[in-house]
Order: C-alpha cells, then structure tokens, then sequence
C-alpha cells in the first residue's frame, strides 16, 4: 500500500467530526485555515461559528467595519490574520465579483494567504493536486523519511515541499491533505508519538533507526523579549476615558489601547513620572489599580503591564485628548472597541461593573 493509501485509510477511521470537513465553499474553508494558523482547534472553534453566522457570505464580512471585525477576532491573537482577512474579502467582493479565486497562483495573491492557506484551500474546496505543508506535514515526513534538514531554513522548506509533492495522491488531494494533517495532530504528535501501533511503522525510516523524537530538527529562534508597559486611564469628572487607536504597524496594528509609555528594560518608577512628564506635559499624580503588574505572553515577547488611574480635571483632559489625538470613550462604551486581551483582562477586572 502507498503512503497515501495508509493515512487516508487512518484518516477515515479517526479523524475528528469538524465543521469546515464538511463544506467544499472555499470562503468557509479560507475563514477556518487562517484562523487555525497558530491555533488549536478548540479554541478557533467558537470564532469559526460566530464568523460563519454573522458573516455567511465573504460580503457580508467585506461590508463590515474593521472595528467589528477585529472586536470579534478578539482573543485569537495575531491579529494582523484577522486585518487581512477583512481586507481580502473586500478584494473578492469588490475586485473578483464576489467569486473566490480558483487557481493556486491567484489565491495566494490574496492578503495573508501564503503558500500552505492556497494549498488547503486549492486542494480541499477546487481539488487541484497541491500538498499542503504545515507543522503536521513537516513532522509526519522528517520522521518517515528520515529527514534532518532544519525545517526553518530555506533548503528545508524547498525539500520537504518537494518531498509532500511527491507523496500526494493526486486524484483525491483533498482527502490526502486532510489525513496528513490529522495524522500528525492525532497519531505522530510531537512528544509520545503512537509508533507502536502506527500503519506506517514498517515505512518509518526514523522508527527503524529509533531517531523519532529527534525529528523533525528546528533551529531555534530569538529569544522571548521583555516589554514594560505603563498604561495611563486618564479620567475626567464626568468618568469619560482617553484610547489610544494604534494605526500604526506592528501586531496591535489597529487595536485600542490605553495611552502608555513603553521600555524594554524595566524603568525606576522616577523615570515612569519623568517620561510622563515629557509626554504629556503634566506631573505624575495618579495611583496604580495594582503594585503587582498584569503579565501577558506573547510568541515573542513577555509583557508586564501596569495600570495607573490619572484623575484629570476637563481641560487638562481636553488638551491631552487633542495633542494625542486619542479617542473619548467611557466605561460602558470601551466595550466595543477592539483590544488586546492582556488590556481586556485589565478593563474587565477593573473598569466593568461585573
Ligand atoms: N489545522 C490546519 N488546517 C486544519 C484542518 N483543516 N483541520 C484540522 N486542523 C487543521
């Protein structure tokens, strides 16, 4: 039997019941790869349903406003995915008569949809014949066929892609790339892989050479950065509070936050009141929600954050809001605006009425 003909069988035995296995609409199979990137599948689940019902049709989501958008994105992270999500679905919509794209070449020309998303949507909603290649793939093949380039560098990704190329069934791709993901998410898992009462066993070049945990290789990356964020709730007397829009790039490109100072070594609380003083013309007066920070983890960067209540009379408030150009909003409204979870768990613990 061939490599293809065992995980398919596999896969038909033991894959798991998931909605976007159900469907061949390229638009629902876009919107569940680009949420599954980075994330496991029980948590891109709920936002799966929640996007497919308040947006059925790829215009209904290029209609929307982006502060929706991204307000429902909330929470999965990497929120540039969710940025160019909006802005393909406008080029579908607006630029392709609403029709998804069918060939390989022209889906990746999308925004935020690189050579695995074309494959996975190519193969399993147009069943062209291209293999997709992600973090599955690349266990699942270094371990069959004992391969010890590094899969982060450019000679690696060329070889494996090559290698899934040649494996793939071409007659049923769609079938064949769901199983080899499957398998490696089930079946040839990272640590404790079932090798024992694996279909490929006898195959397994890196089982009969016992290399399978040291497979596959992955040079390390950066190490994870420090950030210290100060963020400042400047309030008036009526209780409304300053946002910062951030539209700038960078990963909270278009997210609100709360005006703030950033280091990346932790500052003196002297040096928080005399950057304050520089940035906003005005002494530090103001306490702290907490002494002990919020701490969030992102994939490359460990965030402290702390939160200080700056109580501000109407027209230091006025001037701040002006020269910074910060948007008005209140306790009840900050609700929907799109924010980073770690600012999230900080509104929800301390500003919202629970
Ligand atoms: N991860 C990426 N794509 C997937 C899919 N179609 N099913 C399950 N997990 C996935």
């Amino acid at each position: 039997m061939s490599f293809s003909s065992i995980i398919c069988e596999w896969y038909n035995e033991n894959k798991r019941d998931l909605p976007w296995r159900k469907t061949t609409d390229p638009y629902f199979i876009w919107l569940s790869e680009v949420m599954l990137q980075q994330t496991r599948v029980n948590q891109a689940l709920p936002y799966y349903n929640t996007f497919i019902k308040r947006f059925p049709k790829v215009c209904d989501l290029a209609k929307a406003d982006e502060n929706e958008v991204l307000k429902l994105w909330q929470g999965l992270g990497y929120y540039s995915r969710g940025r160019n999500l909006h802005k393909a679905a406008k080029i579908i919509c607006y630029e392709l008569g609403g029709k998804f794209p069918t060939d390989f070449n022209d889906i990746k020309k999308l925004p935020g949809i690189g050579n695995y998303t074309a494959s996975a949507i190519a193969s399993f909603a147009f069943k062209k014949p291209v293999a997709v290649v992600d973090g599955n793939v690349y266990r699942v093949l270094a371990r069959y066929l004992g391969i010890t380039t590094p899969i982060n560098l450019p000679e690696g990704e060329k070889k494996f892609s090559s290698h899934a190329q040649e494996l793939l069934d071409q007659k049923q791709p769609d079938l064949h790339n769901q199983a080899i993901m499957e398998f490696g998410a089930l079946h040839c898992t990272p640590k404790k892989p079932n090798c024992l009462f694996c279909p490929l066993q006898k195959k397994c070049v890196s089982f009969q050479l016992d290399k399978t945990s040291e497979l596959p290789v992955k040079l390390k990356k950066t190490k994870v950065k420090n950030l210290y964020i100060h963020y400042f709730i400047f309030e008036n007397e009526q209780k409304s509070i300053l946002l910062h829009h951030r539209n700038f790039d960078g990963i909270w490109k278009n997210m609100y936050v709360f005006p703030a100072l950033e280091y990346i070594k932790k500052p003196t609380l002297k040096q928080v009141s005399l950057d304050f003083k520089s940035k906003f013309k005005l002494k530090l007066d103001a306490q702290r929600y907490s002494n002990k920070p919020i701490q969030h983890l992102l994939s490359h960067r460990k965030i402290q954050a702390y939160f200080w209540k700056v109580n501000l009379s109407q027209a230091d408030f006025e001037k701040i809001q002006e020269t910074h150009i910060y948007q008005i909003t209140n306790n009840h409204d900050i609700k929907n605006y799109p924010v980073p979870v770690l600012v999230q768990n900080f509104i929800h613990a301390y500003l919202l009425d629970n």
